[in-house]
C-alpha cells in the first residue's frame, strides 16, 4: 500500500490556506480537515479571548482527537488546514508541511477586502513579515517544511507547485522570501511595522 500522506497547509490568517487546501484535497482525493471547524465539531474550544477576538483551543484534547482521526483513516491522504496546524498536529503523524507566503502588500489588500479590523490587520501583517508561521513549522517539523511564495498566483498554479513537490519533481527549500528587505526597498517597512 502507498504511504498515507498527512499534509499540513499553514500560513498567516487570510493568506489563502482554505482555498489552497480544499483544491489540493480535491486533486488528491484526500480527506480534508479544517482545524477551526474541527475544534467546533468536537467541542475543543475552552473559551474566547475577548481582547484578541479569537477562540482558545484545548490543545491537549485537540492533539488527541487529531491523532485518533489520522490513525483511523487508512487508505486516503489527509490535508489539514489551519494557521496553527504546525504547532498542533503531532510531528510523527506529518509527512509534508506547506507554509504559504504572500507579499505583505498583497496580503494587506486581501485582509482589507475580507473586512479585517485595523488591529488584526496590523498583527497579522507583522506575523507574515516576521516569518512567525514558518518558524513555528521549522521548529516542529524541520525537513518536512516547504515554503511557497504564492504572491500573484492562481490557486491552480499553487496546486501545480505543491504537486511538483509531492511528486518530488521539485525541491523546495525554506528561506525563500525576505519581506523585510522587500518592504525596505519599497521604503514602506516602517509603515508596516509601526504599532
Ligand atoms: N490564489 C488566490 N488568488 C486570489 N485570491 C485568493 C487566492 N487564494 C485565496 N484568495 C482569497 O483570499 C481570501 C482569503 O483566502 P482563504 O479564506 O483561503 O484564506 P485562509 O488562509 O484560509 O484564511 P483564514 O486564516 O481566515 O482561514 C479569500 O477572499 C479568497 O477568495
Ligand atoms: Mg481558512
Amino acid at each position: 500500500m502507498r504511504m498515507k500522506r498527512v499534509i499540513l497547509v499553514t500560513g498567516t490568517p487570510c493568506i489563502g490556506k482554505t482555498t489552497t487546501a480544499k483544491a489540493l484535497a480535491e486533486k488528491l482525493n484526500a480527506h480534508y480537515i479544517n482545524l477551526t471547524e474541527f475544534a467546533k465539531t468536537y467541542n475543543l474550544i475552552l473559551g474566547e479571548d475577548k481582547q484578541r477576538k479569537s477562540t482558545i483551543i484545548d490543545e491537549q484534547k485537540m492533539r488527541q482527537k487529531l491523532t485518533q482521526t489520522i490513525n483511523s483513516i487508512n487508505n486516503q491522504n489527509i490535508v489539514i488546514d489551519g494557521h496553527y496546524a504546525a504547532a498542533i498536529v503531532p510531528t510523527r503523524s506529518v509527512t509534508h508541511v506547506f507554509v504559504l507566503r504572500r507579499n505583505p502588500q498583497e496580503l494587506k489588500a486581501f485582509m482589507e477586502k475580507s473586512g479585517y479590523s485595523q488591529n488584526k490587520l496590523q498583527e497579522n501583517l507583522q506575523a507574515e513579515i516576521l516569518d512567525v508561521c514558518l518558524t513555528e513549522a521549522i521548529e516542529a517539523h524541520a525537513s518536512k517544511v516547504y515554503e511557497l511564495d504564492i504572491t500573484g498566483k492562481t490557486t491552480q498554479e499553487v496546486i501545480v507547485d505543491i504537486m511538483d513537490v509531492l511528486n518530488m519533481n521539485k525541491k523546495c527549500s525554506v528561506g525563500i522570501v525576505d519581506w523585510i528587505g522587500t518592504l525596505e526597498r519599497e521604503g514602506i517597512l516602517d509603515e508596516y511595522l509601526k504599532t
